[in-house]
C-alpha cells in the first residue's frame, strides 16, 4: 500500500515530537515535511530542536529517527501544499487561526490546537465516542469552501474526561459532573511553557481558559451531532509537577441508579464504535479499571497501552449527588492527549474515506 504523504507543522514543539515518534514505523502515513516558525526554517530538524547552548531538543526516550533527524524544516507559511496528502498540524491557538484555514483550502488538517475546535460546523472527534459526527465535515467545506477540511481533536483534559463518561453516558444517562484535574507541565507545552521556578514544591490553582475548554468540549464530543450534551460540567484545572500525564478526580450523578460494580463493569467492558477498534492506534482497551485503591498513579500507569488507554481507579459510590460516583482517572495528555490522538482521528478518517481519496484531496 502506498503510504499517504504528510506534512507536520510544528515539528519541533512537544506535540510535535510525539508525531515524528508515532509515525516513525505507521503503516498508512509517512512524514515527508516539517515545518516550524521561522526560528527553526532553513535547518535541518535536528538543529531546529538544538538550544542556543548547544543542548539536544529531542525529549523523547526513544531515538530520533536519522531520516528525519536530517530533513529540512521549512516555515509554516512556506509549505509547498501540492507535496501532500493531509497536514498534522501542533501550533498554538493563534498560529493555527492564520495557517490551518491555508493548508484546508487544499488538503484535510488534523489539529492539536483548540482555534477551531468550538466551530458549529467542526467536529470534535474521539473515534471509539463520536464517530459519525465525522459528517459535519462535508457541512464545513460547504460552509468555508475548503477543498479540504480542519479536524481538531478535544483538549488532553477534556478527552481524558470524556472517554471515562462515554461508557457512563450510554448505559446509564449522565446528569451533572465534577472533576478536579492535576495537569501535567507538558500540556503548557515549551513556548513559553510552565517556569521550574513557578512550579517545582508547587501546584498551581489556575490554567487560562482551561476549565470553560473542558466544559464545552466535554458536551460537545459526548452530545449528538450539532447538539451538544445536555449534562451539566464544572471543574478545577490545576497544574502540578508532574511531567507528562494528567489525572483527575470526577464526581459524576448519573440519570439512572446503578452499583459499584456495574458502573466499573460497564467502563472496562466498553469498547466504543467499531470501525475504532481496527485502527492502527487503537488499544487493546480504552478504559482499564484498577482495583488497587492506591492506581491509577500518574507515573507508573500513564505509558498503559502505549499512552492510549484511560486508566481509571477509585470507583465508589458519592453520597451527595443522586445516582452519585466518584473515581479518579489518569490520561497521557502529549499521547491520545495531544500527537497520538491525532493520528487515531486522521486514521478514522482515513477508513471513512475522508482522507485519502483522489476527490477530497
Ligand atoms: N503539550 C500537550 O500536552 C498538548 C496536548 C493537547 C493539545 N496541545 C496543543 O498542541 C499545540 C502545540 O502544543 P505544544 O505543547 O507542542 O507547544 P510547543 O511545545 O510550544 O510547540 C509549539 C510549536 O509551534 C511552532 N511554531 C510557533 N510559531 C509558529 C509559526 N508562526 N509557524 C509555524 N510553527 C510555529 C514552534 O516552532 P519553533 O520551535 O520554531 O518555535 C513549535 O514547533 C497547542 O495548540 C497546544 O494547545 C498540546
Amino acid at each position: 500500500m502506498k503510504k499517504l504523504r504528510c506534512a507536520l507543522v510544528g515539528a519541533t514543539g512537544l506535540a510535535g515530537q510525539q508525531f515524528v515518534a508515532a509515525l516513525a514505523l505507521h503503516p498508512w502515513f509517512e512524514l515527508t515535511g516539517l515545518a516550524a516558525s521561522a526560528r527553526s526554517a532553513g535547518k535541518c530538524y535536528m538543529e531546529a530542536l538544538r538550544k542556543p547552548n548547544g543542548l539536544s531538543g529531542w525529549l523523547l526516550p526513544e531515538p530520533l529517527p536519522s531520516r528525519i533527524a536530517s530533513m529540512p524544516v521549512v516555515e509554516g507559511e512556506a509549505l509547498d501544499l501540492g507535496l501532500f496528502d493531509l497536514v498534522f498540524s501542533a501550533v498554538e491557538a493563534d498560529v493555527a487561526l492564520a495557517l490551518e484555514p491555508i493548508y484546508a483550502q487544499q488538503l484535510p488538517v488534523i489539529s492539536t490546537a483548540s482555534a477551531f475546535r468550538y466551530g458549529e460546523d467542526v467536529p470534535l472527534l474521539i473515534p471509539p465516542i463520536n464517530a459519525e459526527h465525522s459528517k459535519l465535515i462535508e457541512e464545513q467545506r460547504q460552509q468555508r469552501g475548503f477543498k479540504g477540511f480542519v479536524a481538531p481533536k478535544p483538549s488532553c483534559t477534556a478527552l481524558g474526561l470524556a472517554m471515562s463518561l462515554a461508557p457512563l453516558v450510554e448505559a446509564y444517562g449522565v446528569k451533572a459532573v465534577l472533576m478536579t484535574s492535576m495537569q501535567a507541565i507538558s500540556g503548557a507545552g515549551r513556548s513559553p511553557g510552565v517556569v521550574a521556578l513557578d512550579i517545582v514544591q508547587n501546584i498551581v490553582p489556575y490554567i487560562p481558559k482551561e476549565e470553560g475548554k473542558v466544559a464545552i468540549e466535554t458536551k460537545k464530543i459526548l452530545g449528538k451531532r450539532g447538539e451538544p450534551h445536555a449534562m451539566k460540567v464544572s471543574c478545577t484545572c490545576t497544574r502540578v509537577p508532574i511531567l507528562e500525564g494528567h489525572t483527575a478526580s470526577v464526581f459524576v450523578s448519573l440519570e439512572r441508579p446503578a452499583t459499584v460494580e456495574e458502573v466499573s463493569q460497564t467502563m472496562h467492558a466498553w469498547k466504543g464504535a467499531e470501525l475504532s477498534q481496527k485502527l492502527p492506534s487503537a488499544p487493546v482497551r480504552w478504559i482499564e479499571i484498577m482495583e488497587d485503591p492506591f492506581r491509577p498513579q500518574v507515573r507508573l500507569d500513564r505509558d498503559m497501552h502505549a499512552g492510549m488507554a484511560t486508566i481509571v481507579g477509585r470507583v465508589r459510590e458519592d453520597a451527595v449527588l443522586e445516582n452519585g460516583f466518584k473515581y479518579v482517572f489518569v490520561s497521557h495528555n502529549t499521547k491520545i492527549g495531544a500527537a497520538k490522538g491525532a493520528l487515531l482521528i486522521a486514521e478514522m478518517l482515513y477508513a471513512q474515506g475522508l482522507i485519502g481519496s483522489s476527490t477530497n484531496t
